[in-house]
């Protein structure tokens, strides 16, 4: 724990090695990477490395109770995994309670020695972390959201690489400086690891040329505004093509649906050299929070490079096709301040957290951990994008996973539903990158909507927004054996219940099986 001040007032926070945002990781394409981690706090830890793959290595994966026990205080555990194929921006972070919110950085993975990135070589890269910050402890915050069964408390600002920049009642604090030579090509790598916020994010006076989003790269596209969920990773270029000045660097939320947020915009400075230190920020001002257009245009744009090099290897063959609702809901609770507790579920599935992980439990065949029975489809069906709220507003709970045959190909349809709030989702999957063959507003309608997928040079990512009121159909082929959780990135909503996780058995051939845990592993 770490004495951390920010908006004039202190408060401990878990930190890595005392740092917040904690240390960027470094390595190249297929590198193997060792992280020892060693718990000095009061709380059980665990750590995810958010968008690696872990082919056949899922006990390093992280997710608590879904593939590790938590490393308790004061014990170490050594995640071990080999980076195959994989380069570009990733990050890191808790995965366990709310510990996210301080506990996180970046992973850079560059490509293999040699090898050029697939765009104009940056003069320089600088990772920028955008998250949120609250004055109050975050455990305490979400507890007694949980007690109330009421939804916790809104950040009171939002940081970019750990500061808010100056903000109202208290100027005092200075944000984040970039300081950039004229004429030259930054490779921003921009991170969202807000717990509950999607972003813009925007700087004044440039224009952003993305490349790459969620280590794989994309077509370039030239835009003013990026929206990135929590979860997703976007490299832009920057040309710095000023010849002085100070340009103001920005993030703030965007949310379609009427809830409570956040609405404090973090800032930072594009700092050119040779500026005098009075020169006025060139100010810039941030898309409405509701900027739906914005965002969908943003989100459109993404195609994956599919070239020679890098090409799109979507699954075209189905082997086996879901349809998961994404919804909030209610459940009894005598003691809550309404009578009922607000809960999350896909499939109207509220997902209960097992005593010992889910790949203990499948690896070693240990009985009465989980079912794998998850429904394929809604056993509810409703109008689910309509205005009108189906008459039961309930969830059934249970730790129940679905089963895939190792090397099948998955078509998934995520469908929002208007159960008590349309609402993005971003839904991340852990252990596979999917195609975003697809999306669209209100019902998923599959004779009209499968016509216009692309299956082409869709966006290849980890983490995609489901759009508030609309759906969203993604491709993935089931080549890595193990468990593997998929959930919405809002804490919040995780929290609620909004997750779910997939077997995926082994293969016949020799590389094709889970590899035994290593002997550190966790004990529950
Ligand atoms: Cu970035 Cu399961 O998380």
């Amino acid at each position: 724990m770490k004495n951390a001040t920010r908006l004039c007032s202190t408060k401990p926070i878990v930190t890595i090695n005392g740092n917040f945002p904690g240390p960027t990781i470094y390595a190249r394409e297929d590198d193997t990477v060792l992280v020892k981690v060693v718990n000095h706090v009061k709380y059980n830890v665990s750590i995810h490395w958010h968008g690696i793959r872990q082919l056949r290595t899922g006990w390093a994966d992280g997710p608590a109770y879904i593939t590790q026990c938590p490393i308790q205080p004061g014990q170490v555990y050594m995640y071990n995994f080999t980076l195959t194929g994989q380069r570009g921006t990733l990050w890191w972070h808790a995965h366990i309670l709310w510990l996210r919110a301080t506990v996180h950085g970046a992973i850079v993975i560059l490509p293999k020695l040699g090898v050029p990135y697939p765009f104009p070589k940056p003069h320089m890269e600088q990772v920028l972390i955008l998250s949120e910050w609250w004055k109050s402890d975050t455990e305490a915050i979400i507890n007694e959201a949980l007690k109330s069964g009421m939804a916790p408390n809104v950040s009171d600002a939002h940081t970019i690489n750990g500061h808010p920049g100056p903000v109202q009642h208290c100027a005092s604090q200075e944000g984040f400086k970039l300081q950039v030579e004229q004429g030259k090509t930054y490779l921003l790598r921009i991170i969202n690891a807000a717990l509950n916020e999607d972003l813009f994010f925007k700087i004044a006076g440039h224009k952003l040329t993305v490349v790459e989003v969620d280590a794989t790269y994309t077509k370039p596209f030239t835009t003013d505004t990026i929206v990135i969920t929590p979860g997703q990773t976007t490299n832009v270029l920057l040309k710095t093509n000023h010849a002085f000045g100070k340009f103001m660097v920005a993030a703030s939320t965007f949310m379609d649906a009427p809830i409570a947020i956040d609405n404090v915009t973090a800032t930072a400075t594009l700092h050119y050299s040779n500026t005098l230190g009075s020169t006025i920020t060139k100010l810039t001002s941030l898309p409405p929070i509701n900027s739906t257009k914005i965002a969908n245009n943003f989100t459109d744009s993404l195609k994956s490079l599919n070239s020679q090099k890098y090409p799109a290897l979507v699954p075209k063959k189905i082997d086996r096709s879901l349809f998961f609702t994404v919804s909030l809901g209610l459940n009894p609770c005598a003691s809550c301040v309404n009578g009922n507790r607000v809960v999350a579920a896909i499939n109207n599935v509220t997902f209960v957290m097992p005593k010992i992980s889910l790949l203990q439990a499948h690896f070693f065949n240990i009985s009465g951990i989980f079912t794998d029975d998850f429904p394929k489809k809604p056993e509810i069906v409703y109008d689910f994008a309509g205005k009108k709220q189906p008459t039961n507003l309930g969830t059934n709970r249970g730790t129940r996973v679905y089963r895939l045959a190792y090397n099948s190909t998955v078509q998934l349809v995520l469908q929002d539903t208007g159960m008590i709030a349309p609402e993005n989702h971003p839904i991340h999957l852990h252990g596979f990158n999917f195609f975003v063959v697809g999306r669209g507003q209100g019902n998923f309608n599959a004779k009209r909507d499968s016509k216009k997928f692309n299956l082409v040079d869709p966006v290849e990512r980890n983490t995609v927004g489901v759009p508030s009121g609309g759906w969203t159909a993604i491709r993935f082929r089931a080549d890595n054996p193990g468990v593997w959780f998929m959930h919405c990135h809002l804490e919040v909503h995780t929290t609620w219940g909004l997750k779910m996780a997939f077997v995926v058995d082994n293969g016949k051939g020799p590389n094709e099986s889970l590899i035994p845990p290593p002997s550190d592993f966790p004990k529950c």
